[in-house]
């Protein structure tokens, strides 16, 4: 079913990559008293994880999840953000990073970010995976990012379509004829 799927990250390369962000957000943050990753789900379950693991800098994690009705696989591209799941912990005073599989029109972070800001932390970062720079229609500042990537439909690690490829332990990128 995925044999033919042409791989864009392999494995080795994602590893390699994770290790350096997490290197330097190891230096970033030496300072902190509170750090907190905050994974937006479900896209960044994978990539989180192999981040948290690399740190060495004390740190919480916890999950937000939203829906965008400008998902490409509906109709609807409104651009409007749902909140499906809020954080569990009070993010007063800490030192919060966004934790994103993918920035695409960038609508999710823009919304992710003024929601966050609103609950006062001490500093607020994003972190993404991937960046679509082609599809940007909401531009939001990135403090670290992965890699740069063309306007083509990814899966793999994390990124599904239609709930499919999603533990695909690589990065690929899905033809059309097969959405
Ligand atoms: P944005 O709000 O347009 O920046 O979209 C962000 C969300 O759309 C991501 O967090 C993903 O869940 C989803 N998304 C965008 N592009 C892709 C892709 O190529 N593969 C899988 N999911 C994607
Ligand atoms: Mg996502």
């Amino acid at each position: 079913m995925t044999a033919d799927l042409h791989c864009l990250l392999d494995e080795a390369t994602i590893g390699d990559r994770v290790a350096s962000l997490a290197a330097t957000i190891d230096r970033d943050y030496a300072a902190t008293d509170l750090m907190v990753l905050v994974g937006v789900l479900k896209g960044s379950f994978i990539f989180l994880a192999d981040l948290a693991r690399r740190l060495t800098v004390p740190h919480r994690v916890d999950f937000i999840a939203v829906s965008s009705y400008g998902d490409r696989e509906s109709e609807d591209a409104s651009g409007a953000v749902r909140l499906l799941m809020d954080v569990r912990h009070d993010l007063g005073g800490a030192d919060v990073l966004i934790v994103e599989d993918i920035i695409d029109t960038g609508h999710t972070v823009t919304y992710l970010r003024e929601l966050l800001l609103a609950r006062h932390p001490a500093s607020l970062k994003v972190c993404t995976l991937l960046h679509k720079p082609a599809r940007t229609e909401a531009d939001v500042p990135i403090d670290y990012l992965g890699f740069t990537i063309p306007d083509v439909w990814v899966v793999g690690y994390g990124l599904d379509f239609a709930e499919r490829y999603r533990t695909l332990p690589y990065i690929a990128e899905l033809p059309p004829d097969q959405r």
